[in-house]
């Protein structure tokens, strides 16, 4: 990495509850899982983690409440290198929490309760504005209220930061208001979310992302898991393959895959080697447990891209 880029995350931080089961209660059953574990979660917080551990200086604007849980999130920021100096403490609301359950193929099912992260509102992005002002690019989701979505787009966009913006959870959108962004980047039940096509395939994918193009995206990256990524933008639609893996847990990997490439790009990669590298990145992520507990370091890393270009050459 030629220079170290400055990234800000303005978005979301939630605590993980997760389950590992291979089945489902019915209405009014108890049954047992196999095992649980808590960590430090949340679209916004785990882009973060990503990008810092892939050697970004990283800063975090967010909220959470003043329970247990929100002076824990802000250690662990503290803990990985994060200015969290603009992470608020909001009185009276719960912090964000996810109850996740994952089965033994790896797949998981979410439900984000959102907390102090639905108070997150543009005066606190003006409040950050001397912070913002400095950053290289600045990364987005969809688990804080989408007008402060649409407000930091804007301000971004006035003060000429890049901008990535992760459609996530999917939802429907104002496209011209999220066209505002340089990337928008969704996995397939994102993307179907916001351009009304079903994605199931990479042809789904690039029906869907010329759709999204047409409706005010600039720049739209299709996440497809072990089908890799779909870049498509006003100079065409380029395929990047992935990297093969044997998945446990795939919580996160969206995640490891927004902040890792967040990083690259603002690092001065090009850009389809920087989809490419965060392909790997979030693949080793789903080789190991957790959200953030199975992001690897960028030696770790860079290893594994190492390993990985010797074996196609
Ligand atoms: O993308 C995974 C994340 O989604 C989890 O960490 C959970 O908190 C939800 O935000």
């Amino acid at each position: 990495m030629d220079r170290q880029p400055h990234i800000a995350v303005v978005g979301s931080a939630n605590i993980d509850l997760i389950t590992y089961t291979d089945s489902f209660p019915r209405a009014g059953e108890t049954i047992f899982g196999r095992e649980f574990s808590l960590g430090f979660g949340g679209k916004g917080a785990n882009q973060a983690v990503a990008a810092r551990l892939c050697g970004a200086r990283v800063s975090m604007v967010a909220r959470v409440g003043d329970d247990l849980f929100g002076p824990a999130t802000i250690e662990n920021f503290v803990f990985r290198g994060i200015d969290a100096s603009r992470v608020l403490v909001t009185p009276g609301v719960s912090s964000g929490v996810a109850p996740i359950f994952v089965e033994s193929s790896g797949q998981n099912r979410i439900w984000v309760v959102k907390g102090a992260n639905d108070r997150l509102l543009p005066e606190d992005v003006d409040a950050a504005a001397d912070l913002l002002w400095r950053a290289d690019m600045i990364v987005l989701q969809l688990e804080i209220p989408l007008e402060t979505v649409y407000y930091t787009l804007r301000f971004a966009r006035a003060q000429g930061i890049r901008t990535i913006l992760n459609p996530a959870p999917g939802q429907p959108l104002d496209l011209r208001q999220a066209g505002v962004a340089d990337y928008v980047i969704p996995n397939e039940t994102e993307a179907e979310a916001l351009g009304g096509v079903p994605v199931h395939s990479l042809e789904d994918a690039r029906v869907c992302a010329l759709r999204l193009l047409e409706g005010g995206l600039r720049r739209v990256i299709v996440t497809l898991g072990a089908n890799g990524a779909l870049c498509a933008g006003a100079d065409g639609i380029r395929h990047i393959a992935a990297f093969p893996v044997a998945p446990v847990d795939t919580t996160g990997a969206g995640d490891a895959f927004i902040g890792s490439l967040a990083c690259f790009l603002a690092a001065g990669c090009e850009e389809a080697e920087a989809i490419s590298r965060a392909n790997l990145y979030a693949a080793l992520s789903t080789m190991a447990a957790g959200t953030q507990k199975s992001f690897v370091t960028r030696e770790r890393f860079e290893k594994e891209w190492d390993a990985r270009q010797a074996a196609v050459r």
